[in-house]
């Protein structure tokens, strides 16, 4: 028996069974590309041929591919999971995670789902952050595991909830590099170049931390009147720059989006709030919406 097993050798599979085996884990890796498991066989990992062997072939299975379908596929067979702990750091939505926690569960396995908010090349460092969820007798089994990964974030039992919060701050991880896309063409179109631009990024993105730090207290206590920057000041500022990506002709789709919430704010009566008062737009359902 192997340490653990880890299925799926692309870049994110690749990197935890490699911070295990750095960290002196014996490790049997599978994927459903033999040849990719190649470079880890080299670093000393077993290869399985069959994502069967490598489940029953270590009491802990690390899976990382593509997406739940893909994972589904591979555990397949109704293999016996008794005494084995499954950790799940597929990307996919809750319905789903808790889907496989079931069928984990009924086949008399351990279910841990793991929401991976960090690159490859950080796993097995201090930024190689992962959200955990599940019961905390299943964690504590494996928390030494886990460990060599990167910080472990506990984020509760209920087992949707590493899944559900890896998926809201990944919203925040894509808004925020298509954004800086989105200035790096306007920049480009005005001769301007992205390494000129780049070391200058924290500057907006540490306006963001401290404008949320707001917004969280604010939400908290329900006073969205501040003597920072009101909607208006905001909705005006963004006119600008909508308004300059437009003269440069760049794509600008996100600032628009962004935009069409300020002007909803403007509709409902928010102008003289400061930025969390968005929230109420966001929180909306669909009735709501279609009522306004
Ligand atoms: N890369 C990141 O920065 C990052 C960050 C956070 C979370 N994640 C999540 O980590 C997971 C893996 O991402 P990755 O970056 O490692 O992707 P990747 O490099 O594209 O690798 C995808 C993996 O999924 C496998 N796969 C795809 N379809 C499959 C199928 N139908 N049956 C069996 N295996 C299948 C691939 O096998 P083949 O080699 O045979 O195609 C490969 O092992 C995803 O859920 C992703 O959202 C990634």
């Amino acid at each position: 028996m192997a340490d653990v097993a880890v299925l799926g050798m692309g870049n994110m599979g690749a990197a935890v069974a490699r911070a295990l085996l750095a960290d002196g884990r014996s490790v049997l890796v599978w994927n459903r590309t033999a040849t990719r498991c190649e470079p880890l066989a080299n670093e000393g990992a077993e290869v399985a041929p069959t994502p069967t062997s490598a489940i029953l072939g270590a009491p802990v299975v690390i899976a990382s591919v593509l997406d739940y379908r893909a994972l589904k596929n591979a555990m397949a067979d109704q293999l016996d999971l008794t005494e084995r702990t499954v950790i799940n750091l597929t990307w996919g939505t809750t319905d789903e995670a808790r889907e496989l926690a079931e069928l984990v569960s009924t086949r008399g396995g351990r279910y841990v789902e793991g929401g991976v908010l960090c690159r490859p090349e950080a796993i097995g460092h201090p930024e190689g952050d992962i959200l955990y969820s599940g019961p905390t007798g299943s964690i504590e089994e494996v928390r030494s595991l886990l460990a060599s990964l990167g910080p472990i974030h506990y984020v509760g039992s209920d087992l949707a909830q590493a899944n559900a919060l890896a998926l809201a701050l990944g919203s925040i991880f894509y808004a925020s590099v298509l954004s800086f896309l989105e200035a790096v063409a306007y920049a480009d179109r005005l001769g301007i170049s992205a390494d000129v631009m780049a070391p200058l990024v924290r500057i907006p993105l540490g306006l963001a931390g401290s404008t949320i730090d707001a917004s969280v207290d604010q939400i908290e206590r329900q006073d969205f009147i501040g003597s920072e920057a009101s909607n208006a000041v905001h909705s005006a500022a963004l006119a600008s720059v909508a308004q300059a990506f437009t003269a440069a002709d760049i794509e600008h789709r996100l600032t628009d989006a962004v935009s069409s919430y300020f002007d909803s704010a403007a509709q409902l009566g928010l102008s003289h709030l400061e930025v969390g008062a968005l929230l109420r737009i966001m929180s909306r359902t669909a009735a709501e919406f279609n009522a306004t």
